[in-house]
């Protein structure tokens, strides 16, 4: 067997594997991307197509520093739920929204997003990638009353068609906003 150093190659594979799947098991399993945030442009175009009105409310999954929360309860007036994997995230955004006097109106779920119960929301916001949006839609389907709307900070959610797509250019970067509305429950 061929050897560099004093560990055979094949050893030498098998510790490097180790530590590159370690390395990978570190990312939650159930991470569906990673910690991008909205610019605040985008955050009130995406509320603006939304239509999201004076005490609705607003669920945000995947909401990161709880941005979309706080424009959705100060600037439209709406109830908002955020649910966060990362625990520093969640920390952060709950003691935010405490100092701001907003704790009535903003609050934030840790936990998977996938295993929250959002049926009480008028309107959805994702920021997530395509094929985390292909995990999510069974729920959305499942669990949001028709009329609610899902809007989606540039990942289309396939085989669904927009209602509205609005463009949004920010710092020389275009961002595309979709606005899907669940359909009435067929008969
Ligand atoms: C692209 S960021 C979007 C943050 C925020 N919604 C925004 O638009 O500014 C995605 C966020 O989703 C969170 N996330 C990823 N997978 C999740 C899961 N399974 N459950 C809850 N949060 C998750 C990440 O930690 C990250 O903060």
């Amino acid at each position: 067997m061929r050897t560099v150093g004093v560990l055979p190659i094949a050893v030498q594979a098998l510790l490097l594997f180790a530590a590159t799947l370690s390395a990978q098991q570190r990312v939650h399993p159930d991470n569906l991307a990673p910690f991008v945030p909205t610019p605040e442009p985008v955050v009130e175009k995406m509320l603006e197509a939304a239509e999201l009105k004076p005490d609705e409310t607003l669920y945000d999954l995947g909401c990161g520093d709880g941005r979309i929360l706080f424009v959705a309860a100060q600037k439209f007036m709406a109830k908002a739920v955020g649910v966060e994997l990362s625990a520093r995230l969640v920390k952060s955004t709950t003691e935010k929204a405490e100092k701001l006097g907003l704790a009535d109106r903003v609050s934030v779920v840790e936990g998977n997003l996938l295993d929250v119960d959002i049926s009480p929301a008028d309107v959805v916001s994702i920021y997530l990638l395509r094929l985390s949006n292909e995990r999510l839609k069974p729920n959305l389907k499942k669990q949001l009353k028709p009329g609610t709307r899902v809007v989606s900070h540039d990942y289309e959610i396939m085989g669904w068609k927009p209602y509205r797509t609005e463009k949004v250019s920010v710092h020389q970067r275009t961002h595309t906003i979709y606005v899907y509305k669940m359909p009435p429950v067929e008969q």
